[in-house]
């Protein structure tokens, strides 16, 4: 389990998670939100999973290469997710939310829950089990799932890969693709708390423009909150730092 040192709610930094399917736009989107972020005064970091930490990475590598076949099935596979997950959170997340950074997750225990669970079947009595000893009641502030449609996304995701192979998920069928993008649509309509639905079949800028309505609305407590106008040179040079933010108090 992991602890936490006493620091008060609005000293610690936040949690988002962004999640969807293949060629959603996570990572375009992530830094996106990133440079927002920093621009208004917080620190913060980018990170994956699985992966994120060294000794996650190397479990990615054992996860998402060829190896991965190897592995006898998927409670086996569930484990090695959670296991690099528990390193990522300890060594990382947990100490940066600690220090007062904001994280940005690229996929979290959602993955976990989409991919080993309703699609991999693996039960969810395992798979809370294995979310209660790597992230105990530390659930994201914020999961932002990416919504495209199947056809969309596998388009994007052929494109940035070019004529590398697919890796052990882009390779499976549309019918796995469409089953996963309908179980995150589930987890955002189980817990509109948490989550937030973006359309991202759109320009990236518009996508852009509408996570960060939604991380105004509900974690900068700008409830005004309009997309910011493109700065020009002037702008820049004029701009004075905004004063620190005051977060809404959530409860974990
Ligand atoms: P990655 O190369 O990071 O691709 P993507 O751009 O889709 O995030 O691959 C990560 C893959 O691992 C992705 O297909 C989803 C899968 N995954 C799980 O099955 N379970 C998990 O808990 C996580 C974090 C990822």
């Amino acid at each position: 389990m992991v602890e936490h040192s006493p620091m008060s709610p609005s000293q610690r930094g936040r949690f988002i998670t962004f999640e969807g399917g293949e060629g959603a736009g996570k990572s375009t989107q992530i830094k996106l939100l990133a440079d927002r972020l920093q621009k208004a005064g917080l620190q913060t970091v980018v990170t994956r999973e699985p992966g994120g930490s060294p000794g996650a990475e190397v479990i990615r590598h054992l996860l998402l290469s060829g190896i991965g076949g190897l592995i006898g099935g998927p409670e086996a596979e569930a484990l090695l997710f959670a296991a690099a997950r528990d390193d990522h959170v300890r060594t990382l997340i947990a100490p940066a939310l600690d220090r007062g950074t904001w994280v940005l997750c690229d996929r979290f225990y959602d993955s976990s829950r989409v991919y080993q669970g309703s699609l991999g079947a693996v039960s969810p009595a395992l798979l809370g089990a294995l979310q209660d000893v790597t992230i105990g009641a530390m659930k994201p502030d914020l999961t932002v799932i990416l919504d495209v449609p199947v056809e969309v996304g596998l388009k994007r995701a052929a494109l940035r890969r070019g004529s590398a192979a697919p890796d052990r998920f882009e390779g499976e069928t549309t019918d796995f693709h469409r089953k996963l993008r309908e179980a995150y649509r589930q987890i955002a309509v189980a817990e509109p708390e948490r989550c937030v639905l973006i359309d991202a079949n759109a320009d990236q800028k518009v996508v852009g423009d509408r996570i960060w309505l939604a991380v105004q609305d509900r974690l900068l407590g700008w409830p005004q909150a309009k997309p910011e106008p493109a700065a020009t040179p002037t702008d820049k040079a004029a701009a004075k730092p905004k004063p620190k933010p005051k977060a809404k108090v959530r409860s974990r």
